[in-house]
């Protein structure tokens, strides 16, 4: 099983789904760390109850020095041993210097159907956007926000009356669903490619 670190920046519930996924023993990523750029980020309670080791780097520490945060947080990788990163709801962008060492070994779950709406606001601007539908995806981290190969995707059909709220809440279970199979295929790909 590929060391799994999992980056959080508030609530958390997709790292619970990872975390449950990999209660079973053929799931091919083992949860190591759960880290945080928020101190109060609910997740590291979850995280905690649930066994996992917990490590908070706020990033107000470093002030716009990205990078003095990232070295920090990639002590706590480095030291919990992690192969595979999977963002969940981590809202920092990450330097070209992280995504670099990274890369192929890292992945984020996105609100909405990439390429389309990259970066913040999804669902508003898919409701803006007339789109009849909406959706998750996973994908490679790759040095441009939200711009990496894709791995796998879930679609939900925007209804009428619906709003960013109603849309954001009936995604998170599809992305609940959807990141532990769509990290599953990941490990998949990255033990293909270190063997
Ligand atoms: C999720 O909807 C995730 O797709 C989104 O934040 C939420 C986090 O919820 N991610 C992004 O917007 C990344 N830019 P969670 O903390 O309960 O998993």
């Amino acid at each position: 099983r590929l060391k799994l670190a999992i980056l959080i920046s508030g609530r958390g519930s997709n790292m619970e789904a990872l975390l449950r996924a990999a209660e079973d023993p053929a799931y091919p990523a083992q949860p190591v760390l759960v880290a945080s750029n928020r101190p109060d980020a609910k997740g590291l309670e979850t995280a905690a109850s649930a066994g996992i080791a917990t490590a908070s780097v706020d990033h107000k520490i470093y002030g716009k020095d990205r990078e003095a945060f990232e070295r920090a947080l990639d002590t706590e990788l480095e030291k919990a041993g992690t192969e595979i990163i999977a963002l969940a709801g981590f809202m920092r962008v990450l330097t070209p210097w992280f995504v670099g060492k990274w890369q192929g070994r890292m992945v984020n779950i996105h609100p909405s159907l990439l390429p389309k709406y990259k970066g913040l606001h999804t669902h508003q601007r898919a409701l803006d956007a007339g789109d009849t539908e909406a959706g998750a995806t996973v994908h490679w981290v790759s040095p441009g926000v939200d711009d990496g190969e894709i791995i796998q995707q879930a679609r939900l059909p925007i209804l009428p009356g619906d709003t960013a709220d109603s849309l954001a809440a009936r995604l998170l279970p599809v992305e609940h669903k959807l990141y532990p199979e769509a990290l599953a295929k990941a490990c998949a790909t990255l033990q293909a490619s270190n063997s």
